[in-house]
């Protein structure tokens, strides 16, 4: 089953002529099914990508909402205006209790507020929610999904850390690896010591690939281009990353 991963909005460049943020927002396709993962950061630069990518929203069958931060929503009013079906999953966290009735009530909204693990879209095709792995520092949860080399995971900021969302993908499948953890990692205030600690970890949870890129950091990032080498996958706007 081919899958197809489009970046839309990222920290990095990839392709020219699209607009970097501090954010984040992609595009899964998996035979046919359509998930927006996040909406990045400024309404602007989310719609300005869209077009020139030539993403259709309209035919988007899920939005999937990793967590609340504002640069991971920026594009929501955008989307909701093209995109008229689409039912909206989101993380339990009761002081979004009032957006949530918003969609539901004022755009007519299928609001599917996520606390345990959950499958996305029909069952053969392996797509998950990871369910709120921790609500500290702020609920949020991941999607993962199995390809031919294993279990991959994409994460919006990895607040709940990179190491236990890997934990508990690996926990929910019976995995002894994560075959690619693309997103987030959230180690830019990190330095020194505390910073390697925390790169260390990842490798020691188990992840073969890393698309470390929008609050990764840049020093975090560079650690771990040189640890993983060939298996670091370069994530920025526009790349467009295909697997089985
Ligand atoms: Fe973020
Ligand atoms: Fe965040």
């Amino acid at each position: 089953m081919k899958k197809k991963l489009l970046i839309i909005v990222d920290n990095y460049e990839y392709e020219k002529g699209l607009k970097t943020d501090w954010g984040f927002s992609a595009l899964l396709e998996v035979e046919g099914l359509r998930i927006l993962f996040d909406l990045g950061n400024e309404p602007e630069i989310f719609a300005h990508n869209i077009e020139k990518l030539g993403v259709n929203l309209s035919d988007v069958d899920y939005l999937f909402i990793s967590h609340y931060d504002s640069d991971h929503i920026g594009g929501l009013w955008h989307f909701l205006k093209r995109n008229d079906s689409a039912p909206i999953l989101v993380p339990y966290n009761p002081e979004f209790q009032d957006l949530n009735e918003k969609l539901r009530e004022e755009y007519g909204r299928e609001v599917v507020v996520v606390s345990e693990p959950i499958p996305i879209g029909p069952r053969n095709l392996n797509i998950f929610s990871t369910g709120v792995v921790s609500a500290f520092p702020r609920p949020e949860h991941s999607l993962y999904l199995l390809g031919q080399q294993g279990w991959s995971i994409i994460a919006g900021c990895s607040h709940p850390k990179v190491w236990n969302i890997a934990e508990r993908v690996k926990e929910l499948t019976k995995s002894d690896h994560i075959d690619m953890y693309i997103g987030g990692y959230h180690f830019y205030r990190l330095k020194g010591q505390e910073l390697k600690d925390a790169v260390k970890k990842v490798v020691e949870s188990g992840i073969r690939r890393s698309g470390a890129c929008h609050c990764t950091g840049n020093e975090a990032r560079e650690l771990l281009k040189e640890i993983y080498g060939e298996n670091f996958i370069e994530i920025g706007v526009g790349r467009v990353l295909e697997w089985y």
